[in-house]
């Protein structure tokens, strides 16, 4: 059994209570942030018109420089930022981006979010994990690669995918992904599928941070502009161009009604009203509209329209009617402990065994 603050407690529930590094002996052979460090926040900082707006790319700054948001460069942000250390660790602390121990020469995160998953990602962490000989959020033996598991990585359609410093690697399989680590720890950097090549997890750290990596604006843009086909995203597109399809012209913006003098109902927060100006062209549009999509949108829309299910209580408060602590999303948490499961039409929703609710990073 696993608990939150443990690695792989991180990996099931979303949680990460673990704390910020702070053995001497490693603390004590980072490399220091120095004056030039210094001079590279407060070139940061100056790019918003509120400092502590500068906090995020300054965690990477300090990440670029040590591999981690140690307890120096918590302090080093706080300074420059007249934050809190309690304030910058709140930040550093919720995002999953930043790091809290010595993160290795690259990133290799693993997608096992539902599509991902489903397509093979848990195999390729699992392989992974055996072969790096690590678990969620640590890092092998001779410092090469730190595996973790990530969320949805917003690629669904080249699943199952693994990012490497954050660059994609997409559709991968068992052995793709092991060779792809292997050539990582001979010290190589596969071009990724897509986007810009491979730096490491100190370079790309500094990119996040907004400063270039690349020699001159040259090299800049054709690292961005590098070649990929992005074919299964433009599946759709392709497919409505060969059947013909193509989505309903956009409705430009009613036109104000001409100035009468005389004083005009407005339309009240719930949106239903009796006669309004835009009724007239509501009418229109339920009249206009080619299919029952766009005849049932239409009708919604319109004024006269009943206020949808669960908007308003029958005593006239706004809200829903689901008891408390049975909302979505709140499953187990309310009063007398876990609702049923939901039952559709074929009986009770399936659960996977063994995984616990995700929080979204
Ligand atoms: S589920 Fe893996 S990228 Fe979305």
């Amino acid at each position: 059994m696993s608990f939150p603050g443990s690695p792989e407690g991180a990996a099931t529930t979303g949680l990460d209570s673990s704390p910020f590094e702070g053995r001497p002996e490693v603390l004590d052979a980072l490399p220091p942030l120095t004056e030039q460090t210094r001079a590279e926040a407060r070139e940061v900082m100056a790019r918003y018109p509120q400092p502590r707006s500068a906090l995020l790319p300054m965690l990477h700054l300090v990440q670029s420089y040590q591999g981690f948001v140690s307890p120096q460069g918590l302090a080093f942000c706080a300074e420059e930022l007249g934050l809190t250390t309690a304030e910058v660790a709140a930040v550093a602390t919720f995002y999953t981006m930043y790091k809290r121990r010595q993160t290795g020469r690259h990133l290799v995160s693993v997608c096992t979010n539902t599509l991902c998953a489903v397509l093979g990602g848990q195999r390729i962490f699992d392989a992974l994990k055996a072969d790096l000989g690590v678990g969620h959020d640590e890092t092998a033996a001779d410092g090469s690669v730190t595996l973790e598991h990530a969320e949805c990585l917003a690629a669904c359609d080249y699943a199952p995918v693994v990012t490497v410093d954050y660059e994609f690697y997409d559709q991968q399989n068992v052995d793709s992904a092991r060779e792809l680590v292997a050539a990582l720890r001979r010290g190589e950097k596969p071009l990724p599928t897509r986007g810009a090549p491979l730096t490491d997890f100190k370079g790309v750290s500094r990119q996040l941070a907004g400063f270039s990596q690349h020699a001159d604006a040259v090299a800049a843009a054709a690292a961005v502009d590098a070649p990929g086909s992005y074919e299964p995203s433009l599946r759709g597109v392709r497919l409505a161009a060969e059947r013909g399809e193509s989505a309903p012209p956009m409705r430009g913006p009613e036109p104000e009604p001409a100035d009468t003098g005389e004083p005009r109902e407005t339309v009240r927060p719930s949106g239903t009203t009796g006669e309004t100006p835009g009724k007239e062209a509501a009418d229109a549009r339920v009249a206009a509209a080619d299919t029952p999509a766009e005849k049932a949108g239409a009708a919604g829309s319109h004024p006269d329209a009943a206020e949808p299910a669960g908007r308003r209580l029958p005593d006239g408060r706004e809200g829903t009617d689901t008891p408390a602590g049975q909302e979505p999303g709140t499953t187990g948490q309310g009063p007398g402990g876990r609702p049923p499961a939901p039952q559709g039409p074929d009986g009770p929703s399936r659960t996977i065994e063994g995984r616990g609710p995700q929080r979204r990073r």
